[in-house]
């Protein structure tokens, strides 16, 4: 089994792992949260001058965890897109240095195909399968005939999912990001907000979320102009219900007119408890597998990106050291790579 040191650095995490001998040896990730909560949001520029500040040191402290050094590894791979630019160049630069000087294959990978890949850490991915990506940046439906071979069926037309809960979270005044915050708060809630849930804005599988997030904050301006109470654990169950209730029924039209054996949840809303709770109900008694990933994995990685590495390696996907980032990479624009890597 190849020794494959993966590199991620597409939004606010910095994150380095290593894989081998079908283990994970190795998975260090340094979030920079704390330090882009009081702007609540990610500052792309202060996001990339972290992952040059972090990348060295988490690259050495991965490879010390695995009890290795740059000689034994295999390949170098790196996330290429998408993500914000600045900090997927801090990562790819990275990536390319190691990869000439050690004379190594690089490998580029998809985030999102992260993501979906990382359920492998805890299950068998059982093909043909739907995976609902759910996160920050993204919102879509992927059908996988086989195993990275991806075909988007359905995508967001505006905001993503997580964009839309942290500005909710934003306008109630809870902390960035506002998934975990309005996920606690929901529990304690009564569903008694009005909001809107729009019919599917193109395609039968495509979301809306920007509707959504206007009308939450709409409602909370009027009601404090009336000088009324905003409930917040009322807002956020109403908000939840709505936001979590569009990807049910998207995943309930697709699973009816794609023949799939597993549906697969990636992507950092997948942490959500209502999400998994309404989908584990929606499989319980079919013949439709449902995989859920770890919390751990949920969250951005480097361990998932060597997840995909793996197979990118077995089927010798490599790309050559002209590589450049793609913010906008997208997942079934896969095929553009082949056996670029000569030693
Ligand atoms: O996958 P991720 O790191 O984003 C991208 O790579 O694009 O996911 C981050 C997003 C944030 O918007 C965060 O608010 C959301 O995932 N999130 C959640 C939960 N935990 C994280 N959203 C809803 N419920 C949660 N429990």
């Amino acid at each position: 089994m190849a020794r494959i040191l993966a590199i991620e650095s597409s939004c606010d995490e910095t994150a380095v792992a290593i894989t081998g001998e079908g283990k994970l040896l190795s998975s260090v990730v340094a979030t920079q949260i704390s330090v882009h909560e009081k702007y609540g949001g990610v500052m792309p520029e202060i996001a990339s001058r972290l992952h040059c500040e972090n990348i060295g040191v988490c690259l050495k402290q991965a490879l010390d965890e695995a009890h290795l050094s740059f000689k034994d590894l295999d390949a170098i791979a790196v996330t290429r897109g998408p993500g914000l630019i600045g900090c997927l160049h801090v990562g790819l630069q990275a990536a390319k240095t190691l990869a000439m000087m050690y004379h190594l294959p690089l490998i580029p990978v998809h985030h999102l195909a992260g993501h979906v890949y990382a359920n492998e850490y805890v299950g068998e991915l059982k093909f043909p399968l739907l995976c609902v990506v759910v996160s920050g940046g993204n919102t879509e439906l992927v059908y996988m005939k086989e195993s990275m071979d991806f075909q988007i069926i359905g995508e967001t037309k505006d905001d993503a999912v997580g964009e839309c809960y942290d500005k909710v979270a934003r306008v109630l005044g809870l902390p960035y990001p506002g998934g975990v915050p309005i996920d606690k708060h929901a529990k304690n809630g009564k569903h008694t907000y009005h909001l809107p849930s729009p019919a599917s804005p193109a395609g039968p599988f495509d979301f809306s979320y920007s509707g959504l997030k206007t009308s939450v904050i709409n409602l909370v301006n009027s009601l404090k102009m009336k000088g009324e109470k905003v409930n917040v654990d009322d807002m956020a169950k109403s908000f939840q219900d709505v936001a979590i209730g569009m990807i049910i029924d998207r995943t309930k039209k697709a699973v009816a007119a794609y023949p799939v054996k597993q549906v697969v949840l990636a992507g950092g809303v997948s942490a959500n408890s209502y999400l998994r709770e309404q989908m584990t109900n929606l499989f319980k008694d079919s013949d439709i597998d449902l995989l859920i990933p770890p919390l751990w994995c949920t969250t951005d990685n480097a361990a998932m990106i060597a997840k995909v590495a793996e197979h990118l390696y077995k089927m010798k996907v490599f790309a050559p050291l002209t590589l450049g980032v793609d913010p906008n990479w997208k997942i079934d624009h896969y095929k553009e790579f082949s056996s670029t890597y000569s030693k």
